[in-house]
């Protein structure tokens, strides 16, 4: 039945990501119709930006909650809702149909076709209702402190970044030719034709640039030492940010600890032509022979600050995650400072939005041996918003970019220090 496959395939991975994965969107292998895979696509992300208000939905009209052992009756509700209040260019009869023809294809939700049936009805007659708003859209622990931090402006900012989604942009190894593409900041572009995929823009074959949001490519840039210093890349797979310290000509040391993501490190920068020395180790164990000239730790963080291209990360954080995470990036700036030279520079950056990570790990670096080395707007081609008063630089999804191009970009916090 034309449609139905791809909502059970979409509820499957629904599924995964409502239980803590990360999204990915589904492959050729999983749906190899493209048009399918795009559709299904678009469905899952849908639901998880609108997560909060269809979670809200879904509370008021299943009194009782969700059936118990119900299959894929959540997710499908979760699905349908999308598109039937969110995406009714797909058409809402074939929501509501094939919703009902979901529970019908498995004898564990036969019995739900009309509960099914009846919800999706009642949420069509509730739709003007729905409040769709920064409110609703995040969860309150995260929403609290970000309005503190950000202000109001921002924070609706936010809500309409979340359901916006991220643009495509790169960070070039050398002129493209035939690249539809505006300049953001220094090497980094925002791609306008958005109906090719990546591997099919100009220039992708012959590793002429990859793929890093704008503001993931500010750190790096900021390491700003001589041509052939040595630069150790402390969590650095997929290796965005090792070929930027490749590019400005360092001698690269890429060290992760997950060996797949290494291995995509790897498989990265020989698409580029680039090459650096790898270690798979822990961050924690690590003790190279000699100190380095730089260090950059892109800390493991709550990578809050990604949600235009991860929605679902708002809803799998949690206060106590946060904290796991601040003490395991303390440790590490520890670790940083100690593979330093007297006198080399560390950058400390995180995708996060949240001040523990970010602004107060600054402050409590400065107690470990390191003196802030301030970043300056003439660093971001004159671009002051970021730059902080300590001299630290935070970008979030409410600010613009610079540039022609316009759009948001990624939250990210990025300090940078010396070691005394
Ligand atoms: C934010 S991502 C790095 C992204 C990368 N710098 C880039 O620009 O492409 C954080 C990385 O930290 C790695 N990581 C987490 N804990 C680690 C540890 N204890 N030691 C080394 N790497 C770790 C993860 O495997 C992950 O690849």
């Amino acid at each position: 039945m034309p449609g139905l496959t791809l909502r059970l395939v979409a509820a499957d991975r629904l599924r995964d990501v409502l239980k803590g994965a990360s999204f990915s969107p589904l492959s050729p292998m999983e749906l190899p119709d493209g048009r399918d895979r795009a559709v299904a696509n678009r469905i899952i992300t849908t639901a998880l930006r609108y997560h909060g208000p269809i979670s809200r939905l879904i509370s008021e009209l299943l009194a009782r909650g969700v059936p118990k052992k119900s299959g894929r009756f959540e997710t499908m509700l979760h699905l349908s809702l999308a598109q039937l209040l969110f995406l009714p260019e797909l058409g809402e009869h074939s929501a509501l149909f094939l919703a009902g023809e979901a529970m019908r294809a498995d004898q564990k939700t036969q019995h739900l076709i009309k509960l099914m049936n009846g919800v999706l009805r009642e949420a069509q007659r509730r739709r003007d209702s729905v409040v769709v708003s920064a409110e609703t859209l995040f969860p309150d622990h995260l929403l609290t402190p970000w309005r503190t931090a950000y202000g109001d402006e921002a924070i609706a900012a936010f809500g309409r970044a979340l359901l916006e989604g991220a643009p495509l942009d790169l960070t070039l190894k050398g002129p493209v030719e035939g690249l539809d593409a505006s300049p953001v900041l220094a090497d980094s572009v925002r791609i306008s034709d958005r109906d090719r995929s990546v591997d099919q823009l100009p220039g992708y074959a012959d590793g002429s640039f990859w793929v890093q949001d704008a503001a993931a490519a500010i750190p790096a840039r900021l390491m700003t030492l001589g041509p052939g210093a040595r630069v150790l890349d402390l969590c650095a797979a997929p290796g965005g940010k090792t070929a930027q310290l490749i590019k400005a000509g360092y001698a690269v040391t890429a060290l992760d600890r997950d060996p797949a993501r290494m291995e995509r490190l790897s498989a990265n920068l020989a698409r580029l032509n680039y090459s650096a020395e790898l270690v798979t180790a822990d961050a924690l164990d690590y003790a190279p022979t000699e100190p380095f000239d730089g260090v950059l730790l892109d800390a493991p963080c709550s990578a809050t600050g990604t949600f235009r291209r991860h929605p679902e990360v708002v809803w799998h954080r949690d206060p106590s995650d946060i904290a796991g995470r601040v003490a395991l990036q303390r440790r590490m700036i520890g670790r940083a400072a100690k593979s330093l030279k007297s006198g080399g520079v560390l950058i400390y950056c995180v995708c996060s939005l949240e001040a523990e990570e970010g602004e107060e790990q600054a402050e409590w670096a400065l107690t470990q041996g390191l003196e802030t080395l301030p970043i300056t707007a003439a660093e971001l081609d004159g671009w002051a918003q970021p730059v902080t008063e300590p001299g630290f630089l935070r970008t979030h999804p409410g600010q613009m970019v610079p540039g022609d191009k316009g759009g948001t970009l990624d939250g990210f916090f990025v300090a940078r220090f010396r070691r005394r």
